[in-house]
C-alpha cells in the first residue's frame, strides 16, 4: 500500500482509504462461489463496491478475504490489496486484519460490507465529507426503517449524540424499538481505529469482535462520534440469498438503463432490457424489448437494436440495424444490417454496409465493405472481399473431421445459391459460381465455375410412365 500520509505529501481533500469486509461464508447463497464474487449486472458485488470507492477517491481498497480467498484474489486482481482473515471472528476482527496493508496511512478510512452493491460513490463521498468536517473519529452511516429486526441499533443521548451501537441479539426490549440502524458502512480516523480494534472484547451474544463497538469506545474517551442518517436506505441493501441478489440486480439494472436513457439512448421496455455495467451506447440508438447487451460491448450512435437481440463482447458501429440476432465476439463496421435470426460468432468482422440476413451463421470470418449474405448460409473461417454476393444456402465446408480450413472469396464475386465451398479453396475476384455447385478447386478471377450434375431432359417420358402405370 502506498503511503498517503507521509510528511510532505499534500493530500487531496477527497483522498481516503477503504476496507471491504468480505471474508464471510454467505451460507444462504447456497453456492460454491464466494458471496462477494456473485455477479450483478455483469460485475462481482465486491467490484461494485470497489467502483463506488474509487469514485469517492479511494484508489486501492483493501479487501478482507477468508472463504474462497484464492478465487477472490484471482478474480478481483490488482485493483485491490488483500488481507486474509483465516477465522471469521467478527467484523471488528476482520477490519483489524487489514491493518497490515494500511500501516502508514493516516486519514479517513471507509469500511463497508462486501455484499451491498448498491452503495454509491456519492454516498461514500458524503460520508467522508461529513466525517472530515465534523472532525469525528468515527462516523457511522445510518438509516431509519420500520422493521429494524437484525440490524444494529444506534443509541443516541438526549442531545442526539451517538453513544453506541447495540446489535439486535444484544439489545434490550427498549433498544429494539429504536428504528435508526447501522448500515454497516463507516468512516473512521484510521489511526484511532487501529488503536481501538485490538482492545475490543467478544463478550456478547454472538461471541464476536464487533466493529460496531468502536463507537462506544470513542464516545467513552470523549472523541467525536458521529452518525449520518441517509434518507435513501435502498443503497445499503445487503445480499444474503439469491433472491436478494435478484432484487439488487433489478435496481442496478434500472440504474444503468436510466443512465443510458439520460445519455440519449431510447430504451423501449426497461422491464425486459438487460445492459451490463461496461456496455457503451451512442446517442440516438434505440434498444428494443428483450434486448441483452453484455460484457465489453460497444454500440455506436443511431443504431437500432431490435427485440430479443443478444450481443456479448462485440463492437457495433454507427447506424447499424440488428434484428433479433445472437452476436458474440464480433466487430460490425458502420451501417451493417443483421438478421432477423442471424448468428454472429467470435472472430466475425463485417465491413461497412454489409448485410447478413436471416438464418445466416458467420464464424471467424472477415467480410469486406458492402458484402451481402442474405439468407440461410454458414460462412466460417473465411475472407469475403468487398461487394461480393453470397447466395442463399451457401456453405463453407471448413472442417474435414480433423482440421479447420479457410475459404478465400475475392472482391466483387458472385456465389450462386446453394453452393458448397470445400475449404481450403480460393475463389478469385469477380468470378461467378453457378448455383448448386460443389467447389473443390480454386477458381481464377473473372471466370465462371460450375460444379454440378448436368441437367438431362427425356422428352415425353412422363406421358409414357403414366400410360404404363395407369394401364
Ligand atoms: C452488521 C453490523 C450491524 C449492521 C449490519 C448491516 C456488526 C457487528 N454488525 O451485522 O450492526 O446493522 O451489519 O447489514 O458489525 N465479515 C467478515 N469477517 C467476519 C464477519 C463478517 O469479513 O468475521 C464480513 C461479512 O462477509 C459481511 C460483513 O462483514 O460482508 C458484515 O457481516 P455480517 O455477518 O453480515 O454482519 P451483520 O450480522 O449483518
Ligand atoms: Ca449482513
Amino acid at each position: 500500500m502506498r503511503s498517503l500520509g507521509t510528511r510532505g505529501y499534500i493530500r487531496a481533500l477527497s483522498m481516503a482509504a477503504g476496507i471491504i469486509l468480505a471474508a464471510g461464508k454467505g451460507t444462504r447463497m447456497k453456492s460454491d462461489l464466494p458471496k462477494g464474487l456473485h455477479p450483478v449486472c455483469g460485475m462481482p458485488m465486491v467490484e461494485w463496491i470497489g467502483r463506488a470507492m474509487r469514485g469517492a477517491g479511494i484508489e486501492k481498497p483493501v479487501v478482507v478475504i477468508g472463504h474462497g480467498a484464492d478465487q477472490m484474489r484471482e478474480t478481483l486482481g490488482d485493483r485491490y490489496e488483500f488481507a486474509l482473515q483465516e477465522q471469521q471472528l467478527g467484523t471488528g476482527h476482520a477490519a483489524l486484519m487489514a491493518h497490515g496493508e494500511l500501516l502508514d496511512y493516516e486519514g479517513p478510512l471507509v469500511v463497508t460490507p462486501g455484499d451491498t452493491p448498491l452503495l454509491t460513490a456519492e454516498a461514500l463521498q458524503q460520508l467522508i465529507d461529513h466525517h472530515t468536517e465534523s472532525r469525528a473519529l468515527i462516523t457511522v452511516a445510518t438509516f431509519h426503517t420500520e422493521d429494524p429486526t437484525g440490524y444494529g441499533r444506534v443509541v443516541r443521548d438526549a442531545k442526539g449524540t451517538p453513544l453506541r451501537i447495540v446489535e439486535h441479539k444484544d439489545a434490550s426490549a427498549e433498544e429494539r424499538k429504536i428504528c435508526e440502524v447501522n448500515s454497516g458502512v463507516f468512516c473512521f480516523d484510521a489511526r484511532s481505529l487501529f488503536l481501538i480494534l485490538p482492545g475490543l472484547k467478544n463478550d456478547n451474544a454472538q461471541g464476536e469482535y464487533y466493529l460496531t463497538d468502536v463507537l462506544a469506545r470513542v464516545a467513552a474517551f470523549g472523541g467525536t462520534a458521529s452518525a449520518l442518517s441517509f434518507p435513501d436506505a435502498s443503497i445499503f441493501a445487503g445480499v444474503n440469498d439469491r433472491w436478494q441478489l435478484a432484487e439488487v440486480g433489478e435496481k442496478l439494472r434500472m440504474r444503468l438503463l436510466k443512465a443510458h436513457a439520460l445519455n440519449g439512448v431510447t430504451i423501449e421496455d426497461p422491464a425486459s432490457t438487460y445492459i451490463g455495467c461496461d456496455v457503451e451506447i451512442g446517442e440516438e440508438t434505440v434498444i428494443g424489448a428483450g434486448v441483452s447487451l453484455r460484457g465489453q460491448t460497444r454500440v455506436g450512435s443511431h443504431c437500432s437494436i431490435s427485440s430479443y437481440s443478444h450481443i456479448t463482447d462485440s463492437t457495433v458501429g454507427d447506424r447499424c440495424e440488428i434484428r433479433q440476432s445472437w452476436i458474440t465476439g464480433a466487430v460490425l463496421e458502420a451501417g451493417v444490417k443483421v438478421g432477423p435470426f442471424a448468428h454472429l460468432r467470435p472472430g466475425t468482422h463485417l465491413g461497412e454496409g454489409t448485410k447478413v440476413g436471416n438464418f445466416v451463421e458467420v464464424k471467424n470470418a472477415q467480410f469486406g465493405v458492402g458484402v451481402s449474405a442474405n439468407h440461410l448460409s454458414y460462412i466460417g473461417d473465411a475472407e469475403v472481399g468487398a461487394r461480393t454476393n453470397i447466395g442463399a444456402g451457401t456453405i463453407t465446408c471448413n472442417y474435414d473431421g480433423f482440421k479447420k480450413h479457410r475459404t478465400h472469396i475475392g472482391v466483387g464475386a458472385f456465389v450462386g445459391s446453394n453452393s458448397t465451398l470445400v475449404a481450403p479453396v480460393t475463389i478469385g475476384d469477380g468470378s461467378f459460381i453457378g448455383a448448386g455447385s460443389v467447389i473443390t478447386k480454386n477458381v481464377s478471377a473473372d471466370s465462371l465455375a460450375i460444379g454440378r450434375g448436368r441437367q438431362e431432359e427425356k422428352e415425353g417420358w412422363a406421358t409414357r410412365w403414366r400410360t404404363k402405370n395407369e394401364g
